[in-house]
């Protein structure tokens, strides 16, 4: 059950983003192992994203263990006559605590603007689910020097309207478009400038004492090999990882790393 204050601690947070893939027995298999490995990765946020079709039997594999389920995209009304979409209800019916809002993907294929991408946060938190906002510029963007710019445009329009408590307990994912599913990642130092810009803002907007406790997470080509230098800056909190969250084997290494990197941040 997603707990008011749940996000109130700077945890370690590691998503796996399965996008478009899995069938019911894969999903089982998969969730499985990563329910297996996740009694000995004490301290870290585990959560699973599976399709809109597996939701349920990843939510029945998982049951009992530490393991958290959230959706993919969420819509922004409750019910009724909207042919394909998924509710903050159905998704709260179902298990999932968390839910991705925002992913690039749905930006630039399916036409997401950030005044969809705000409704559909308001509707998530609505439901007690914890949005996992993910904002990020284009390769044009850094090229052009507009990162930070465009950054701050995604933070603002996207949180327009959220009470601090909301704010609270929104992840925020930071995906430079440039490096998902390409295997070109940020470089520590490319994203630990941006995780520290966002803190910054939400500091500058909600308060110092939010923005110290938000969780700001990395995506893109995320890999057991870059895990731990990322995850070693600062303002690194974790992963929300495609690619390498579709086999155990790479997805639990790239947690292990995070939850090294973290102990010795400490
Ligand atoms: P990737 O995807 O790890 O395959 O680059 C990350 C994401 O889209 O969330």
């Amino acid at each position: 059950m997603a707990s008011e204050n749940k996000l109130s601690k700077r945890i370690s947070f590691v998503a796996g983003n399965w996008k478009m893939n899995k069938t019911l027995r894969e999903a089982k298999e998969l969730a499985t192992e990563v329910v297996r490995a996740a009694s000995s990765l004490l301290g870290a946020e585990i959560v699973l994203c599976p399709p809109f079709t597996a939701l349920s039997e990843v939510a029945k594999t998982i049951e009992g263990s530490s393991v958290q389920l959230a959706g993919q995209d969420v819509f922004w009304e409750e019910k009724g006559a909207f042919t394909g979409e998924i509710s903050g209800l159905m998704l709260k019916d179902v298990g999932c605590q968390y839910v991705i809002v925002g992913h690039s993907e749905r930006r630039q294929i399916l036409g997401e603007d950030d005044l969809m991408i705000n409704r559909k946060l308001k509707a998530a938190l609505r439901q007690q689910i914890f949005p996992i906002l993910c904002i990020g510029e284009t390769l044009e963007e850094r090229d052009s020097g507009k990162t930070l710019q465009r950054i701050e445009s995604q933070l603002k329009q996207d949180l327009n309207g959220l009470n601090k408590t909301e704010i609270s307990q929104v992840v925020v994912a930071y995906e430079p478009v440039w490096a998902i599913g390409t295997g070109r990642n940020a470089t520590p130092s490319q994203a630990q400038e941006v995780h520290q810009f966002i803190r910054q803002i939400l500091g500058q907007s909600y308060g110092q004492e939010l923005a110290s406790c938000a969780i700001i997470i990395y995506g893109g080509s995320v890999k057991p090999e870059n895990a731990y230098s990322l995850m070693a800056e600062p303002d690194i909190d974790g992963f929300l990882v495609g690619g390498a969250s579709l086999e155990a084997k790479s997805f639990i290494k790239i947690i292990e790393q995070a939850l090294r990197a973290k102990k010795e941040k400490e």
